[in-house]
């Protein structure tokens, strides 16, 4: 066993730590306040290669392991949770579901443009009456022949104001129930698609999160991925990967969240000595560290399982799990060691706070990621 980050690996967390601090950390504050798409930022990230981390460089990304990917958006996320969710979702979601389950034609179409960041994409799965009960798709993907007839309502689609390509997952043959769902490369340019208003959120607040709805989108049939009636097991395989990226995003607010937290205390004098001296802050600094590696090892042996092509739905679901609840529990206490400091938005921790909520929400609920844990664990499965 070996706890060692490769030459690459260490290369790749400098890079993404180095971009994090300087390039994000400079405008979060306002972006976040305003709710502004962090247009620069994003084009910046095609740029330097993060939005494409692990496509194969036969379709112009990085070819990296799953481990780089978990590193970069660690240090991202120390800083802006908003950059960071947009990331995970067009490496995990949209690249990797393309790259493993897309026919050639649709990766050499599609991936070049989405792993450059010329384009984002958008996984479009909740609805508004299927969130958790995932399999209750209302949207339809009718039959028509040599098209698909698309009809329906999704709601929460992260990305949903800019991206230019969508994954929608639509019921086909209700009389299936799960295995009667298609997921359809849907183009945002093709006629019937509209976005709905942009959501005001507790966190995350420069992403854009909307509505979409479909009216009689027509969708060629080429655009279908996989064979007929794949789309939920596309959903959920791909969701086993994403999990770890949001893993990844919940270990850095904690990781950001104690880096502050660290810092401040040294600096903060009360009762003549730095308040990293009173035994009652000093032991919650001891608590958050000790998570923090806890919640590091799940996520990172996660990406390990995943790049090993080794069975990884347990693992990630429970980093996922327990890095959300490291990352909401430090994060308060971040906020409680900074004092009154730490209740406005001039140091950071106030917005970890609230971006540390939806690691807990999106990608599987907590209680989802239990259902999925225990169905794996009781019936013998490995992690
Ligand atoms: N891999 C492959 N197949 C899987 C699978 C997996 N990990 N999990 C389930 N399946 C298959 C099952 O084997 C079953 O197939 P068969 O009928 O052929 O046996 C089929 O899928 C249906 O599975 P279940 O019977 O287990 O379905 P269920 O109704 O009990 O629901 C669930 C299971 C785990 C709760 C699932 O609905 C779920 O994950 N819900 C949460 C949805 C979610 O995570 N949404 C995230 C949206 S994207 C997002 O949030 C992005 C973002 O914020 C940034
Ligand atoms: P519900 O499913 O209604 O759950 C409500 C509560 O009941 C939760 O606490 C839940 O855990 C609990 N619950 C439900 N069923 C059970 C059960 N069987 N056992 C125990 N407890 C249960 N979705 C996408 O498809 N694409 C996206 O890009 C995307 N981005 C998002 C971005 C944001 C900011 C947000 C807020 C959501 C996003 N989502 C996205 C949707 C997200 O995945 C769902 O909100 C989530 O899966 C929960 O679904 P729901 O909101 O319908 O809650």
């Amino acid at each position: 066993m070996n706890f060692q980050l490769s030459e690459e690996h260490l290369a790749v967390q400098a890079a993404a730590r180095e971009f994090a601090q300087k390039e994000l950390k400079p405008g979060v504050i306002e972006r976040d306040s305003k709710m502004e798409y962090p247009y620069e930022q994003i084009k910046r990230m095609g740029e330097l290669g993060f939005l494409g981390m692990m496509v194969s460089p036969e379709y112009g990304g990085g070819g990296m392991d799953s481990l780089s990917y978990v590193l970069a958006m660690e240090e991202i996320s120390k800083v802006d949770n908003s950059c960071s969710v947009i990331m995970s979702v067009n490496n995990s979601l949209i690249c990797w579901g393309l790259e493993t389950f897309g026919s050639d034609a649709q990766k050499a179409k599609y991936l070049p443009k989405l792993a450059s960041g010329e384009w984002i994409g958008s996984f479009c799965l909740s609805e508004p009456e299927a969130g958790s009960d995932a399999t209750s798709q209302r949207t339809t993907a009718v039959d028509m022949g040599d098209y698909y007839l698309l009809n329906g309502t999704k709601n929460w689609i992260t990305n949903g104001g800019t991206s230019k390509l969508h994954l929608v997952m639509a019921q086909t043959n209700p009389e299936l129930g799960s295995r009667g769902i298609n997921c359809l490369i849907v183009e945002t340019s093709s006629e019937g698609v509209a976005i709905g208003a942009k959501e005001d959120k507790l966190g995350i607040r420069s992403s854009d999160t909307h509505t979409i709805m479909y009216t009689d989108v027509k969708v060629p049939k080429e655009n279908r991925i996989g064979e007929d009636g794949f789309g939920f097991k596309f959903a959920m395989k791909t969701l086993s990967g994403g999990r770890i990226g949001i893993a990844a995003q919940a270990l850095g607010i904690a990781g950001g969240s104690y880096e502050l937290a660290l810092a401040y205390s040294k600096e903060r004098t009360t009762f003549g000595k730095p308040i990293h001296q009173h035994q009652a802050i000093a032991f919650k600094l001891a608590d958050m560290a000790m998570e923090i590696e806890a919640a590091k090892l799940m996520v990172y042996r996660a990406a390990w399982l995943k790049d090993q092509h080794m069975d990884y739905v347990a693992a990630s679901a429970m980093a996922k799990l327990y890095a959300s609840e490291v990352a909401m529990r430090h994060s308060v206490e971040a906020v409680q060691i900074h004092g009154g400091y730490g209740f406005v938005k001039e140091y950071h921790v106030e917005r970890l706070m609230r971006d540390a909520k939806i690691t807990q929400i999106y990608e599987g609920t907590s209680e989802v990621q239990r259902i999925v844990i225990s169905r794996e664990v009781t019936t013998g499965k490995p992690y």
